[in-house]
């Protein structure tokens, strides 16, 4: 997958890029991200990115020209390019793991981050192809979303986990939060570690699994619970125990 970032501040990817799954993501060549600073394509010499608001009002916004320009260069200099332009925006819709799974099926997806007060709505409309938001809060800019974004997205990445580090056991991956887990120690301070982990049941465990996935879901993210995978025994079980 080839990933290409627009943004104002490249420099902000290279570290958070550099490490672990996603660094040995890009070693392997499963992934490649690339920055661009939409500055470079700025028509003044002063390489001005935002203006006034139309209408009045607090701030600046980000300039239309600039950024049709970075991504129809950017598009030109490789194959695959019908592909996803991402705008991430606290305006888009809230990304989710079935979000980050269907991005993680493209073979190359662009990335736009907006700054400032805003970003010229012809952007969002005419050249995105997606809004994207990571919360319902506000960031200073939209480089941290991308960060992660593609987080998300590269260990999805078919090859990018190993078997090990599996994401079909992942909070969310079932609609619900994952089951707690523990290593050793067996005992740590007085705390031990519940015994039926120990036991060597496969069959207990599983089942013990799901339950605590079912209450620590009920207890933290009720929201989640109505669109989850439940059997109707499960159901009549979380209206006993919640
Ligand atoms: Cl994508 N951008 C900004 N600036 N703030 C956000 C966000 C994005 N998602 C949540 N907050």
């Amino acid at each position: 997958m080839r990933i290409d970032i627009l943004c104002l501040f490249p420099e902000m990817f290279v570290s958070p890029f550099g490490y672990s799954i996603t660094g040995r993501a890009q070693e392997r060549g499963l992934v490649q991200v690339f920055t661009h600073n939409i500055r470079d394509y700025a028509h003044d010499r002063h390489r001005t990115v935002d203006d006034y608001p139309y209408g009045g009002g607090a701030g600046m916004v980000l300039k239309p020209e600039p950024m049709f320009e970075a991504v129809e260069d950017v598009r030109s200099k490789c194959d695959f390019a019908e592909c996803p332009v991402v705008l991430l925006t606290p305006q888009g819709r809230p990304l989710t793991q079935s979000i980050a799974a269907e991005l993680a099926l493209s073979q190359r997806i662009m990335l736009i981050c907006g700054h400032y007060e805003g970003i010229d709505e012809r952007v969002a409309e005419q050249l995105a192809t997606d809004q994207i938001s990571i919360g319902d809060y506000v960031l200073t800019g939209g480089e941290i979303a991308a960060m992660v974004l593609v987080d998300a997205v590269v260990r999805l990445v078919p090859g990018v986990l190993g078997s090990d580090e599996s994401a079909v056991g992942d909070s969310h991956s079932d609609g619900l939060l994952e089951y707690p887990q523990y290593t050793r120690p067996e005992v740590f301070r007085d705390w031990e570690v519940p015994a039926v982990l120990l036991s060597g049941h496969h069959g207990e465990i599983a089942a013990w699994r799901r339950k605590q996935s079912i209450l620590r879901t009920a207890a933290r993210r009720p929201d989640l619970l109505a669109s989850a995978t439940l059997t109707d025994k499960e159901r009549i079980w979380i209206s006993e125990n919640s």
